[in-house]
């Protein structure tokens, strides 16, 4: 009988033209967004790439921060992780949900590890300086859900158009055991 999958699922947003950031923050302004990236992380543990750690005002205890620099500066209740696969493992291990939260570079390692993708298709060009990564396969995955919702953009104070989907991997890759050590500590 095949074992039950771990629970990971990663979420994000992308505009019509494959934008997902600028200057180190969104390339939007939409706070209903915002708002609903927030409710739906809410009490997860997250794995996040160093840029994007560095780029959040606030970030939730039992936060796993990819990133080679072994002098980061961490807040309270984050921890370093070397790998996506080291950080995945860290998460589930806390119990909670598990929600990789980006930037590009972890979506682009971490995909293969999931089983749902929360996407947020805002239907918009946005000037931009990260890519959504080509090589996550979602138009490969079945729809799990979507909800449309036409929300208000601030820096062009016009409506936009949201599709709130959810992909669903059917054969998200099984995590790879870690080599001894590896991940035996988080110190913050
Ligand atoms: N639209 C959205 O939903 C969304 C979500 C999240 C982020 N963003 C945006 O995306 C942009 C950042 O994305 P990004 O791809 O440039 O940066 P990122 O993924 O946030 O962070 C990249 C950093 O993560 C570490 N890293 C990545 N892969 C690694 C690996 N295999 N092993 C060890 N460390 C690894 C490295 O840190 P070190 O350099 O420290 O080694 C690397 O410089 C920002 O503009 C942000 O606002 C958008």
């Amino acid at each position: 009988m095949e074992r039950p999958r771990p629970l990971i699922a990663a979420i994000g947003a992308v505009a019509s033209n494959g934008m997902l950031g600028l200057d180190n923050w969104l390339p939007w302004d939409i706070p209903e967004e915002l708002a609903y990236f927030e409710a739906t992380i809410a009490g997860a543990a997250l794995l996040v790439g160093r840029i994007t750690y560095e780029s959040m005002d606030e970030v939730p205890a039992d936060s796993f921060i990819v990133s080679r620099r072994t002098d980061l500066a961490l807040r309270p209740g984050c921890h370093r992780v070397s790998s996506v696969e080291e950080g995945l493992h860290a998460a589930l291990a806390t119990g909670k949900p598990v929600f990789v939260i980006g930037g590009a570079s972890i979506y682009a390692a971490a995909w293969p590890y999931c089983r749902y993708f929360y996407l947020t298709r805002i239907d918009m060009p946005f000037a931009g300086d990260t890519l959504f990564p080509e090589s996550v396969p979602l138009a490969s995955w079945p729809l799990f859900s979507e909800t449309v919702k036409c929300l208000r953009e601030r820096k062009r104070g016009c409506e936009v158009l949201c599709r709130f989907q959810i992909y669903e991997q059917p054969h998200s890759r099984p995590l790879p055991a870690l080599e001894q050590n590896s991940a035996a500590n988080f110190p913050e």
